[in-house]
């Protein structure tokens, strides 16, 4: 069950039996106005100093009140120093106090911080409910064992408190747009930790579909429509699967007329094996994953609805297996993309920039104002990014400066590499158009296949994220369980507010 998020003013508080978090500032004065009398609870600045607690980023403390505090725990979260906090730690802090939580109450009450002036109320609260809501999430699906499946986990509430009702309505505003984004991003997640072979095409076009509604349409072809489209760099790559490919195509309109059209493309390899050019050993442990950009896509179209977003935003996601079986496409096979475009086979491991050459062709027909593409693309991005950072390449300026502008808001990281023309030359073929690879050495892997996915948007405004190192975690995190993260959903949507 999902959590309920709200705030309400302080009269309203009745967290006798709960949890109450207030957070701390690093080298300032503990804040406990209008909680508590700290003179009454003079055991509390005992254990704070005993426990050592500064209000470092990180640092928790669960405290036992004696007699004159109004709950039943009290949690201190430390946020750092004010002029190192951004709203990053402070959905951190707000993940640790609901980590805190979680098997321990019924509600979490969470005094809102006093926070700088010029960040709006509004957003302060929103980072908050990010926080809690990303913290919260565990996938429990496949666990038999009761504690393990986290039967013990009771908390249903969390409950901001303001100091005025003014101030609960707009943290209420902020709350409410946190809610749909963490909702979208833990969607993301499960379907990436969804084992592959129970999300093929069929059944992701099945949970599609499902996504339909009075704003929402979903159309999804079938193996002969996808043939019928001439989507043949798509196809080679599902040849070697006994997985039909599906390919689906969302719209979202707004009510009324719609500010921009944009569209957004996500790979949607539901298991990437590499094909004949197979991966070995670790190297595909983890490759269910390669399906987060398509995932991504739906989320972010699913959101569009619930938050009103007053632009159409189309989505376009290719489903296949990458596989090696008896019928797979080879090294040395040719491929005739949707736009006409060869594309000779040198590697089939290089088979997202093959599914969506194809699937950007179908979206620039749509003549929308700006296409967006998602894919976890490159072995490279991780070398040189990292599994923090997103690697973000564009043809167009203004589009990558106002995404890196949503990214600061949502305080996921990206980073533009340069689509340096002279390294296009190096994905010439002897026998197509193109080849997939690159035959030099010295060619930068993620910047590559960034130029050849430029070749199939001509001239659209067009940006390209490189999720292959941030839409999956090795380990665990405040905010993150080990597996999908659902990378970029937020970012997203805070850019499509505007
Ligand atoms: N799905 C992979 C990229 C990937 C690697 C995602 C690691 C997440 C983690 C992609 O299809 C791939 O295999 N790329 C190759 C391209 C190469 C053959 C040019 C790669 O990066 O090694
Ligand atoms: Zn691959
Ligand atoms: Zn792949």
């Amino acid at each position: 069950m999902p959590l309920n998020f709200t705030c309400v003013e302080r009269s309203q508080f009745k967290g006798e039996k709960d949890t109450l978090a207030l957070f701390a500032w690093e080298q300032e004065r503990l804040d406990t106005d209008g909680w508590f009398d700290t003179k009454k609870e003079s055991h509390l600045k005992t254990v704070v100093q005993r426990e050592g607690f500064k209000g470092k980023p990180g640092d928790c403390l669960i405290y036992y009140p004696e007699n004159s505090l109004p709950c039943s725990r009290l949690a201190l979260v430390g946020l750092g120093k004010k002029k190192e906090a951004d709203l990053n730690s402070l959905r951190s802090a707000a993940g640790k106090a609901l980590k805190a939580s979680v098997r321990q109450s019924e509600t979490l009450w969470v005094g809102l911080p006093q926070w700088s002036e010029r960040t709006p109320l509004e957003n302060v609260a929103q980072a908050i409910i990010e926080g809690a809501g990303l913290a919260e999430y565990e996938y429990l699906k496949y666990k038999t064992n009761g504690e393990t499946r986290g039967e013990e986990r009771i908390l249903k509430n969390v409950q901001l408190v303001a100091e005025k009702t003014s101030d609960a309505a707009r943290a209420n505003a902020g709350i409410a747009r946190a809610a749909i984004a963490v909702e979208a991003t833990n969607f993301v997640r499960d379907l990436v930790n969804e084992p592959p072979s129970f999300k093929r095409p069929i059944e992701l076009a099945k949970i599609a579909k499902n996504l339909a509604n009075r704003h929402i349409k979903v159309k999804v072809y079938t193996k002969p429509e996808v043939e019928r489209l001439g989507m043949n760099a798509f196809l080679g790559v599902s040849r070697g699967s006994s997985h039909d490919p599906v390919f689906v195509h969302l719209v979202y309109r707004p009510e009324g007329t719609p500010k921009k059209r944009l569209g957004l493309v996500g790979k949607g390899i539901t298991f990437d094996s590499g094909g004949l050019n197979i991966k070995t050993g670790n190297n595909m442990t983890t490759m269910k994953l390669d399906m987060a950009g398509g995932a991504t896509v739906m989320a972010v179209i699913a959101a569009c609805e619930k938050l009103n977003i007053p632009h159409e935003v189309q989505g376009f996601i290719p489903f296949t297996e990458n596989m090696p079986g008896g019928n797979a496409y080879k090294p040395g096979d040719v491929v005739r993309a949707l736009n006409g475009k060869t594309i000779e086979i040198l590697n089939t491991d290089a088979e997202g920039r093959l599914v969506l050459a194809d699937a950007l062709s179908f979206a620039v027909k749509q003549d929308l104002d700006a296409i967006i593409d998602l894919a976890t693309l490159t072995g490279a991005v991780l070398i040189a990014l990292g599994d923090l950072i997103t690697g973000l390449m564009s043809n167009n300026d203004k589009l990558a400066q106002e995404f890196e502008t949503a990214a600061k808001k949502t305080g996921e990281k990206i980073w533009r590499l340069p689509l340096d023309k002279d390294y296009k030359e190096r994905y010439k073929s002897k026998v197509a158009d193109m080849a997939n690879i690159a035959a030099r050495a010295g060619t930068p892997g993620t910047i590559g296949a960034g130029l050849f996915l430029q070749e199939f948007v001509s001239v659209k405004p067009w940006m390209h994220l490189d999720i292959a190192g941030t839409a999956w975690a090795d380990t665990e995190s405040v905010l993150q369980t080990a597996g999908g993260t659902g990378a970029m959903v937020r970012t997203l949507l805070e850019f499509l507010a505007n």
